[in-house]
């Protein structure tokens, strides 16, 4: 099972591994939509004239290298854009993604002047407030209730923890903000892993956001074999099994082609989900 949980403490059950496959492939939801309810838009006035010069401007600027921000307007009916897709995408995956991203942004929050839809492959934010640079340390996960053996948990979060800080010190330094690599746990089973943060975060702060995640592991999740763990502006994801897409188009390659500690993958992997035997049947967290 996949349990998605977060420091405002609401837990939703996700489903079975078969049916979370399903969903992958059918209807992306978000994993976290945050629709304001503070200030909200009429039809036709200025904000949603600008809203809908913004999201298309989004889409097609977000699609060319994985992120973009931008602002359209003037106060008091500015409104701040920004989108991100996950690091080890093609162009294609991230452009689907932020496709239906700005589709559903209209059905999923009607005429709110802030928004917010973070799928597992990208995000999409817009707001009559500026929100760019500002780091989110508010930690949530969506894990996976498989847990390590006892005899083998020392050794698990020794090279996790390698793992996670040698990526986002890499991540934290990069113009792209990302960085991915796999580490070996026990024979045939290696931890593999991403970090990014959103590329309007400086270092320090992309840093920092990193590490609150981090920290926010063994707190949640002490000794499960994966998880996704994000905040609105950073995201730490790892498994014992292979999911990052490495396509021959991927971003960034001055970047991130050879990143220093990961083992080229060849081409790309279909995401897959845990087997049976590594899905536990607790879900409790905090
Ligand atoms: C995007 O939307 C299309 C059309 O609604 C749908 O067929 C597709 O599965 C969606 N893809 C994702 C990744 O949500
Ligand atoms: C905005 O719209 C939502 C949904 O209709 C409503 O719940 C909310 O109270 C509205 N907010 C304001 C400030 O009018
Ligand atoms: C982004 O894309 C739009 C097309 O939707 C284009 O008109 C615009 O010049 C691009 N660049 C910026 C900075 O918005
Ligand atoms: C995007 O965000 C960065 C970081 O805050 C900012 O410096 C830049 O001006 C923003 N771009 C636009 C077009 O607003
Ligand atoms: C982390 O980086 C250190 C120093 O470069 C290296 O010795 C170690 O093997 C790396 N560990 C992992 C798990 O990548």
């Amino acid at each position: 099972m996949y349990v998605l949980s977060s420091t405002s403490k609401y837990l939703i059950i996700l489903l079975p591994s078969f049916l979370l496959l399903h969903i992958h492939v059918q209807a992306e939801d978000p994993i976290l939509q945050q629709c304001s309810n503070i200030a909200n838009y009429t039809s036709n006035s200025q904000f949603e004239t600008n809203l809908n010069h913004l999201l298309p401007s989004l889409l097609s600027n977000g699609t060319r290298d994985g992120f973009f921000n931008t602002s359209i307007g003037t106060a008091p009916d500015i409104v701040y854009g920004l989108v991100s897709c996950r690091g080890d995408l093609s162009m294609e995956q991230c452009r689907t993604c932020l496709y239906n991203a700005t589709v559903e942004v209209f059905q999923r929050c009607p005429n709110r002047k802030e928004a917010l839809l973070l799928y597992g492959y990208c995000i999409l934010r817009y707001s009559n407030n500026h929100f760019f640079s500002k780091v989110d340390t508010n930690p949530r996960a969506l894990y996976n209730t498989g847990k390590v053996s006892e005899t083998d948990a020392a050794h698990f979060n020794q090279q996790l923890s390698n793992l996670l800080n040698n990526l986002s010190a890499t991540a934290a330094s990069r113009p792209s903000k990302f960085d991915s690599g796999r580490t070996d746990y026990k024979p045939l089973t290696r931890i593999e892993s991403l970090v990014q943060c959103t590329r309007d975060l400086s270092d320090s702060d992309c840093s920092y956001c990193l590490r609150s995640l981090i920290a926010y592991i063994p707190i949640c999740c002490d000794n499960n074999q994966g998880g996704h763990f994000y905040t609105t502006t950073c995201t730490v994801k790892f498994e014992i099994y292979p999911f990052l897409q490495f396509p021959p188009q991927s971003f960034f390659p001055p970047f991130d082609a050879s990143p220093p500690q990961s083992k080229a993958i060849p081409s790309p992997r279909v995401e897959t989900s845990p087997t049976q035997s590594n899905i536990g049947s607790s879900n409790q967290c905090c």
